[in-house]
């Protein structure tokens, strides 16, 4: 409690100041952008690599993601589009998505597309790609250069350094007074991929030569609370494979921190310019890879510690997640010093569940399916249906409307979330708030609330009772618990069943249950009183798979 009492002080501190430009309201494990003096949530998604390089693209996406429920776009910016021929700047792209986020009511991060994308450097201009005299890349162990730039090139840093700050200059003088762009990615899923790091002569000497007193002191400083043990350093004098081991695990700590070096000196030179709030994103250490066949040397958990040393600049280690294992990701990059930031997740339908969990139980400042562009409003028909039937032919026109009247699960799902989005912002980083999400191996789960009652939170389909639950795949389900007074609760999602207790005996009732939802306004008004047969006579409170709901509830003791 006393953690909300002091965060409302701080945001309010931070509304008051009516900002020259958007800001994060960062509280060390969670966090959220405050934008045109308010705090908010990025209910969001991830272009596309290439959908937002064209105007005719642009129209044609966002009015799909409004329509979605998004109130946050990430789009790419690239370095090849607004610096074509060195020195000549063209900031169309720029403008077509601040516009057209405008008009759909769109909030925009940009995701700067540098020196690195994925590893590679596809996206720098042609004029950088030929000049590799002038902009090196990395050479792998047998001497050969890959297509990926040096981040030991002074010249790489200079030239990448140069254009994101004439970026950072053009956004602040189209944008500070809207605050459409409202955070910044620094390149994207930086590492090195094949190799553990450079094997250039200019890094191997710098391999061979002592760790930097900067990095040394803050291992030092931090021994206590590093995430990674590894990184815990006996001496403060010697060479990365002295102080690291000499192996593929140190050779990945000192290309890390040669990357968020240079990160650092982007950042900073840009934030410069105009102040908003960067981050990182990270291609994930997953399936037993070793460094080099999964990008070595990113913003990994393993070396949080030396992207936070090298990197102040950058205030959050976003998670791009691809992988099996939602709940063990996000807890590895919910840290004390690391609010949860899920900028991409592969598109599935689980999605809907899975930013409930993460608004809910992380804290999440922001969760963003990739390729947003691609999910369907309707759960069951797609464009090319819609096309394809013959609108003259009622009986066909009456077929496809009862087929499109489901809304995908993620659009309900963020329907939802938009709709409590303040009540949320209201009890981020507190106990009163929390979140399970279950699926076909973890039925179950429980939340102990600050009333000290227990709320067992199951799959409903554990009840038999609905259609799906005789399969043997039962769909991810999840549910947000607010406690918005004593006794008095708001759960927040769908396929799940809710069951309460006391553990010194005390009789748990449920005194009033309803199903409602939030007006603009923040007013609360009551869709259906539910009772009967919806409460199993007042056991149980049930949101079923398919219906994704709000719900509120009062307990008492008898
Ligand atoms: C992660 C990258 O960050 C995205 O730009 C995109 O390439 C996706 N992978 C594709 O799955």
């Amino acid at each position: 409690m006393r953690r909300l009492f002091l965060s409302l002080i701080a945001s309010g501190l931070l509304c008051l100041c009516a900002n020259a430009q958007p800001q994060l309201d960062n509280h060390g494990d969670w966090a959220r952008i405050v934008a045109n003096g308010k705090p908010m949530l990025m209910i969001g998604g991830e272009l596309g690599n290439s959908s937002a390089s064209t105007l005719d693209d642009v129209k044609r996406i966002f009015p799909h993601l409004k329509k979605l429920g998004l109130n946050t776009v990430l789009a790419p910016v690239t370095w090849e589009l607004i610096e074509p021929r060195e020195g000549v700047y063209d900031f169309t792209s720029v403008d077509n998505i601040i516009t057209e986020a405008r008009k759909n009511d769109l909030k925009v991060v940009v995701l700067w597309f540098g020196a690195w994308k994925n590893s590679m450097s596809c996206y720098a201009p042609e004029w950088f790609k030929r000049d590799t005299k002038r902009f090196p890349r990395v050479h792998d162990r047998n001497g050969i250069p890959m297509e990926e730039a040096s981040s030991l090139s002074a010249a790489v840093l200079e030239a990448d350094k140069k254009i994101f700050c004439k970026l950072m200059q053009h956004i602040r003088d189209v944008d500070s007074e809207h605050q459409t762009v409202i955070m910044i990615q620094v390149e994207n899923e930086i590492g090195m991929i094949k190799e553990p790091r450079d094997y250039s002569t200019d890094a191997t000497k710098m391999y061979n030569s002592q760790v930097p007193k900067t990095l040394t002191d803050y291992l030092i400083r931090n021994s206590k609370t590093l995430n990674n043990p590894r990184l815990q350093i006996k001496g403060d004098k010697g060479s990365w494979a002295d102080m690291f081991g000499n192996d593929m695990y140190a050779e990945e700590i000192f290309q890390a921190w040669t990357y968020a070096v240079y990160v650092e000196q982007v950042a900073k030179a840009g934030k410069a310019i105009y102040n908003l709030p960067m981050y990182v994103n990270v291609a994930l250490n997953s399936r037993n890879r070793k460094p080099g066949e999964y990008p070595s040397a990113g913003p990994l958990a393993h070396l949080i510690d030396i992207w936070h040393c090298g990197a102040p600049s950058i205030a959050v280690l976003g998670l791009d997640l691809y992988d099996k294992g939602f709940p063990d990701w996000t807890a590895k990059y919910h840290l004390r010093n690391n609010p949860l930031f899920i900028p991409e997740i592969r598109l599935e339908d689980q999605d809907g569940m899975r930013a409930l969990y993460a608004f809910g139980h992380h804290d999440a400042m922001g969760f963003c399916p990739f390729s947003i562009e691609d999910y369907p409003f309707y759960a069951n028909a797609s464009q090319s249906d819609w096309n394809n039937i013959d609108l003259s032919q009622d009986d066909q026109l009456n077929a496809f409307s009862s087929a499109v009247s489901v809304l995908s699960p993620l659009v309900a799902s963020y329907r939802l979330l938009r709709q409590v989005e303040p009540i949320i912002l209201k009890h981020q980083g507190s106990d009163d708030m929390d979140a399970v999400i279950l699926d076909n191996e973890n039925r179950e789960a429980e939340i102990i609330t600050p009333d000290g009652i227990t709320l067992r939170i199951r799959h409903s389909y554990s009840l038999g009772w609905e259609p799906g639950a005789k399969s043997d795949v039962w769909p991810e389900a999840a549910c947000i618990i607010i406690r918005q007074g004593k006794e008095d609760y708001l759960a927040i999602g769908s396929g799940v069943v809710i069951t309460y207790s006391k553990p010194n005996g005390k009789q748990i009732g449920l005194a009033k249950c309803e199903q409602v939802e939030f007006g603009s306004d923040g007013g609360m008004h009551i869709l259906r009183h539910l009772s009967g047969d919806q409460t199993h006579q007042g056991r149980h409170v049930r949101i079923p798979v398919g219906d994704y709901q709000i719900q509120h509830f009062r307990l008492y003791e008898y």
